[in-house]
């Protein structure tokens, strides 16, 4: 048998309406906010990705899926989507009819990382990207509006970790600062960090090995080189969150995977998921736009991983969710012609409806209904037939009623509009 590649994985139907609930509740609320959905490419030039990312990132010098076109030209898998809508917002001029644009988008994206627990190589990403605003108050809503989504879907237990990464003109002196440290006290640097601590020594900051990780211990920090300017930038971030009620923790060696930062850096982190412990990350991006060849704008967005999202949920949801409302028990050619057109009809309404057509036995079919978890069971054969009716089971109070066959759909939707009263639902239950 064939079997999946590594790092990839199904995502099975009992899964899917978790997936589904997660997904529009951030179209809902990101709506809400402003946003409007944009859909980029899978495949982008390489150059793309390694130009905004950065050369000297673990994404772009190994964990890119890229292949030569015919005609030699190098293209990858996107391994993020926010160099995709930088993109888009130039090349489709979108600055050029309002420079403030608000996008989101959700889609797969790939990288060729170890996998374990919670990190594949191909995973799932909402991105939500501010193009056009410098105001600190943008990225204080943004971190705001995800803290909505995560209360929405009921996961609690997150830390919000905040810093500032500063601007090209005070970054170069926390550089020099950091790798002069590296240079005298680096001899238990990992090889990688070694060749890294010239050309990229922030990256450093972040590698998870032990060696490293206690070097950069005593690291200066990046708070305390930024100029005026990303000073005052950084407080009113942090001044509006507390204003929001928002806790947060400044992590000063908070650098994230990717290059093009500038100012504000976060992620949203959890205890629940052992090392993967990001659910989201995201910060500022004020010279991409320009880099990448448009004008200067600035840029601000954030990606919640939706693989490690589910995981935190799945513990939670409502089995109700997963369940179907009916199942329908038709037995013998006659009764599985009007239960055909019944199912038809049910499914048409939005009513969960599941029928096998099979020729089995009501105690064989009674058992899969069990099986399903299905909220009730409309019984027909050829005897309700003659009768001129079906019954239908309440599977939870075993309570049977006769239902005329005339009005058998009219039945079954006023049994389960009154069973659906007394039950609660809402956005936030999971
Ligand atoms: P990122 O931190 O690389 O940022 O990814 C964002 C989130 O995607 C992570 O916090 C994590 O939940 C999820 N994620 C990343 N890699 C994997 C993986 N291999 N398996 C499962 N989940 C994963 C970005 O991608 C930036 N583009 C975010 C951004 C948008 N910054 C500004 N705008």
């Amino acid at each position: 048998m064939i079997q999946l590649i590594r790092g990839f994985k199904d995502i099975l139907p009992n899964e899917i309406e978790l997936w589904k609930h997660i997904e529009q509740t951030a179209i809902t609320l990101f709506e809400s906010f402003g946003f409007r959905q944009i859909r980029v490419p899978i495949l982008e030039k390489a150059a793309l990705f390694q130009r905004s990312i950065g050369e000297h990132t673990d994404i772009v010098e190994k964990e890119m899926y890229t292949f030569p076109t015919e005609k030699g030209e190098l293209i990858t898998l996107r391994p993020e989507a926010t160099a995709s809508i930088v993109r888009a917002y130039l090349q489709q001029r979108m600055y050029a009819k309002d420079p403030i644009q608000k996008l989101y988008t959700l889609g797969p994206m790939f990288r060729k990382e170890r996998p374990q627990k919670g990190r594949y190589r191909q995973f799932y990403q909402i991105n939500a990207e501010v193009f056009g605003i410098e105001s600190p108050y943008i990225d204080a809503q943004m971190i705001f509006m995800l803290t909505r989504f995560f209360r929405q879907l009921s996961i609690t237990g997150l830390e919000v970790h905040l810093n500032s990464l500063g601007c090209p003109l005070c970054r170069p002196a926390f550089k020099k600062a950091l790798s002069g440290m590296l240079m005298e006290k680096g001899d238990a640097l990992c090889s990688e960090c070694i060749r890294r601590r010239d050309t990229n020594p922030l990256r450093v900051l972040d590698c998870k090995r032990p060696g490293c990780q206690s070097v950069v211990e005593n690291a200066p920090a990046i708070t305390d080189y930024l100029c005026d300017d990303c000073a005052r930038h950084f407080d009113r971030v942090k001044a509006c969150l507390e204003r929001m009620g928002i806790p947060y923790v400044v992590s000063p060696r908070l650098v994230r995977g990717l290059d093009y930062y500038t100012r504000t850096a976060f992620e949203i982190q959890t205890r629940e998921l052992g090392a993967q412990n990001a659910v989201a990350g995201g910060g500022r991006y004020d010279t991409l736009v320009e880099a990448l060849g448009g004008p200067s704008q600035p840029a601000v967005g954030f990606a919640v991983g939706l693989d490690r999202l589910v995981d935190l949920a799945l513990t939670k949801t409502r089995a109700s969710e997963l369940t179907p409302d009916i199942f329908i028990a038709a037995m013998g050619e006659a009764a599985q012609e009007k239960a055909f057109e019944w199912s038809c009809e049910l499914g048409r309404e939005g009513i969960k409806t599941e029928i096998d057509f099979s020729d089995r036995s009501l105690k064989a079919l009674m058992k899969r209904a069990n099986r399903l978890g299905a909220g009730y069971v409309l019984m027909v054969g050829d005897q309700e037939l003659d009768r001129g009716t079906a019954v239908l089971r309440n599977m939870r109070t075993r309570e049977q009623t006769e239902i005329a066959l005339s009005g058998v759909l009219g039945g079954v939707k006023s049994q389960l509009r009154a069973a659906s009263d007394g039950r609660p639902h809402g956005d936030s239950q999971l």
